[in-house]
């Protein structure tokens, strides 16, 4: 193991009926303003909307809306919902949503309370944020990112082209039903499930010099959510593995498979800055690369993989491991090639040159890839 410091900064409230059992106890701890900040209107035709904003009301709560985070949220729409905050003098952000709707808020609750940049202060001067944000609470409604259990946030800039991570509040308490889930796309709900086996496959492939028990939690972590993948295809509403499947994505992102070990996460790096420049969907994005990317490093880390195949797909050897993982790729309908992908451009090696060169390169995987080589990577995707 690694050195590590660790501590949960999140109380989750996990179950049908959570909001409706939990939520009125909880808000007597914070103020009487509250923002409530959701996407493009699901949770209004879902029912979501008026059993959170019904139990707000219930309690006295004076209600802002910030309405209108779109999938991949820009900079812009943080500096909107953090000018609301600040008007309205806000004691409590509500985030009601998924990943996207989670990050633009951790980010609106610090930037709420500061007259800096934040962008500029993170993402240019690689400073840390000054004041104590507003506190945050989670609603989720689309599992997949585990943002709901950390304190990163992905936000784009549009004008700099970069999508990046920051650093910015961790939601006090996170409200957790898979009832809130039912009516999400089958495909979000898949490819927000390969983001999870994408979370817990990028921490196990970081370079570490020793084994250690994050290894074994983020195996388990990979099976499970293959296994109820599985049950999906079958029947996309099986409750038992839409929960399972809640509950392994904040898994996966809330630092416990972390613990004790390095990371990789080049792989996120690229899909961030392919999103930085087409829009598309996160999960998607992952399940183009993965395969080809893990194809450059299987050789540096042939253990591994082959731990990996064996542990999670019931296959021997390293290249198999991979393999299956592509295999399992198209067993679930997602998309397997660049031009598959959702875009607001048309995905020509020009474009990639671009995300390529603006790919963050990080240090902590198998190999030490250059700009060129994630250029390359991207070119067989295509
Ligand atoms: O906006 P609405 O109308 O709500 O529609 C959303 C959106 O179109 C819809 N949706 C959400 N809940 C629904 C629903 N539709 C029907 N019924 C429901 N119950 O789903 C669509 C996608 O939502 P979004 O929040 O964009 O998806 P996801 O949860 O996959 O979040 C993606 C974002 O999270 C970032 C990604 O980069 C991306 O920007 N990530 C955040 C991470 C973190 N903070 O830890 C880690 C991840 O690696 C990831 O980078
Ligand atoms: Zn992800």
């Amino acid at each position: 193991m690694e050195n590590f410091v660790y501590e949960y900064p999140t109380k989750v409230y996990f179950g049908k009926g959570a909001a409706r059992q939990h939520l009125a106890n909880i808000l007597p701890a914070y103020g009487p303003n509250v923002l409530l900040a959701y996407g493009g209107g699901s949770i209004k035709k879902n029912g979501v909307y008026d059993e959170i904003a019904g139990i707000l009301k219930e309690n006295g709560k004076t209600v802002t809306e910030f309405t209108g985070i779109m999938s991949n949220p820009t900079w812009e729409k943080v500096r909107e919902g953090a000018k609301l905050a600040r008007e309205n003098k806000i004691d409590l952000v509500l985030a009601v949503g998924g990943g996207s709707v989670m990050d633009c808020c951790k980010v609106v609750c610090a930037q709420a309370v500061t007259d800096e940049d934040l962008w500029e202060v993170e993402m240019v001067r690689h400073g840390i944020p000054a004041g104590k944000p507003i506190p945050l609470g989670a609603v989720v409604t689309a599992s997949g990112t585990g943002a709901e259990m950390n304190g990163g946030a992905v936000i784009t800039n549009e004008s700099a082209k970069i999508k990046g991570g920051m650093f910015a509040a961790a939601p006090r308490f996170a409200i957790l039903d898979p009832d809130y889930t039912m009516t999400l796309p089958r495909m979000q709900v898949l490819s927000g499930a390969f983001d999870t086996l994408s979370h817990a496959m990028e921490t196990y492939f970081g370079r570490s010099d020793r084994d250690n028990v994050s290894d074994e939690v983020a195996l388990a972590i990979m099976r499970s959510t293959v296994v109820n993948m599985r049950t999906l295809l079958r029947d996309i509403n099986d409750d038992t593995a839409r929960s399972n499947l809640m509950w392994t994505s904040a898994m996966a992102e809330n630092g416990i498979l972390k613990v004790g070990r390095r990371t990789d996460f080049e792989c996120h790096q690229i899909e961030h800055q392919l999103g930085a420049y087409t829009d598309c969907n996160h999960g998607q994005g992952l399940a183009v690369l993965h395969p080809v990317y893990y194809r450059h490093i299987v050789k540096d880390a042939p253990e591994k993989f082959a731990r990996m195949g064996q542990a999670v797909f019931g296959v021997d050897g390293a290249v198999a491991a991979v393999e299956a993982l592509a295999a399992f790729i198209k067993e679930c309908g997602l998309p397997t090639k660049l031009s598959q992908l959702r875009s607001r451009t048309e995905i020509t090696p020009e474009l990639l040159r671009q995300v390529a060169d603006s790919t963050n390169l990080l240090p902590n995987g198998y190999q030490q890839f250059t700009h060129d080589e994630i250029y390359e990577i991207l070119m067989e995707c295509i």
